[in-house]
């Protein structure tokens, strides 16, 4: 089986693509990725070390390119793909409050650009990878989205992926494309780029700098170990059915102080750090506009096929606290790049005492 691996250089799409060629021996991967600020060949560099040209194949490109991705599937030097996971997009929230655009570029045209060119080389299964957030926001308490719920997203990042789920569903309807969604609740684990909630809290804790916390750290978000999610996928790669939405999820569910308080007893507990002087960065600071209350996942559809998350918060945090501290030399290449105009713009007003 030849999979072809969109954004396979980001966070999920590079812990994707070393769980597919280390647990289904028969797999190959081609990983088309346009390497924007968030693909970082780094994340693949045992991977192409080991099996670059015979199992794994790099090509870098966006998407949106409509002869781009039709030479994939035309290039004699690449296996042909009979299966598409795609990841590829513009994923963080606050970036897409700074500038749509990218979100529409690829999130949208891109992923419709994938689906026309899919289709038309006969791809027997596209599976596109989206998020809890498309569904809008849950109050405080016990709800939870299901699969059949209606699409309410209020970030300009969720409209986008919302914009492609509901083009997925209509090249099932109108085509019968063989289209599965899946919509998985928040990644943390190795290789995501300290722009996200979790590394950024981490680093900043190892560095001494202030812990950002929008509004009053009441928002609560719903947590998986990537690995966890990659298993999904790969199951759902045998189990899933055409046409179907599954929700991904653990029921795992924290608000963002919790989860910062969570973070700094590891980071002290593995670093010596005194938690008293970790505890002491944490800062208040004004919130995200639009910023979701909540989500939480029902996930009883694809439990009943049989999945399981196998990492609980508690260990998957702790395992990840770890990996970011011996992995230095990853956030510092990441942490010297673009990522440091982004911060300084961003956070800069906030931290500078507007809460
Ligand atoms: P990421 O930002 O770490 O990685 C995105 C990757 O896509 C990068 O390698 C980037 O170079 C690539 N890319 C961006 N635009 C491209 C284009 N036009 N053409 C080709 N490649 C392009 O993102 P992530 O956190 O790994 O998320 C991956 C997917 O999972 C996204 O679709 C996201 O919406 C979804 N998702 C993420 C989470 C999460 O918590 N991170 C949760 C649920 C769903
Ligand atoms: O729910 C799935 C989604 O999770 C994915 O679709 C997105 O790609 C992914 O980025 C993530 O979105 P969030 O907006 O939930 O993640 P983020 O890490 O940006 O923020 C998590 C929570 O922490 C959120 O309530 C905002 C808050 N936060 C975040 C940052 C970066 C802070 O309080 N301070 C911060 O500095």
């Amino acid at each position: 089986m030849t999979i072809l691996v969109t954004g396979g250089a980001g966070f999920i799409g590079s812990n994707f693509v070393r769980h597919v060629l280390e647990t289904k021996p028969d797999s190959r991967v081609i990983n088309l990725d346009r390497l924007t600020y968030a693909g970082n060949l780094d994340n693949l560099r045992d991977i192409s070390h080991q099996w670059e040209g015979e199992r794994y194949f790099f090509i870098r490109g966006d998407i949106a390119d409509h002869s781009l991705v039709m030479s994939v599937f035309e290039d004699g030097e690449v296996p042909k793909p009979r299966v598409v996971v795609n990841f590829a997009a513009e994923s963080h929230v606050d970036r897409s409050i700074v500038d749509s655009t990218p979100f529409i570029d690829t999130n949208v045209k891109g992923a419709q650009v994938l689906l026309d060119v899919a289709r038309k080389y006969g791809v027997e299964l596209f599976i596109h990878i989206s998020t809890d957030e498309v569904y809008g926001s849950l109050p405080l308490g016990d709800g939870r989205f299901r699969e059949g719920d209606p699409l309410l997203p209020n970030s300009p990042y969720s409209a986008s992926k919302a914009a492609s789920d509901l083009l997925c569903r209509a090249y099932y309807r109108t085509h019968g494309f063989p289209v599965i969604v899946t919509r998985c609740c928040n990644n943390y684990g190795p290789f995501q780029f300290p722009e996200k909630l979790i590394p950024l809290m981490i680093l900043n804790a190892l560095k001494g700098e202030p812990l950002p916390i929008y509004g009053r750290g009441k928002n609560v978000r719903e947590w998986i170990h990537v690995v966890d999610h990659c298993r999904a996928i790969g199951f759902l790669l045998d189990k899933g059915e055409p046409g179907e939405v599954y929700n991904i999820g653990t029921g795992e569910e924290e608000a963002n102080i919790d989860m910062v308080r969570s973070i700094l007893r590891h980071v002290s507990h593995l670093s010596g750090k005194p938690l008293k002087d970790l505890e002491s960065l944490v800062t208040f600071v004004k919130d995200r506009p639009g910023h979701d209350l909540r989500y939480a996942l029902d996930t009883a559809k694809l439990r009943d096929l049989g999945w399981h998350p196998a990492l609980s918060l508690e260990e998957g945090l702790k395992e990840t606290v770890s990996w970011y501290l011996r992995h230095k030399d990853w956030w510092d290449r990441v942490r010297s790049g673009a990522y440091k105009e982004f911060y300084e713009d961003w956070y800069g007003k906030r931290l500078g005492g507007d809460p």
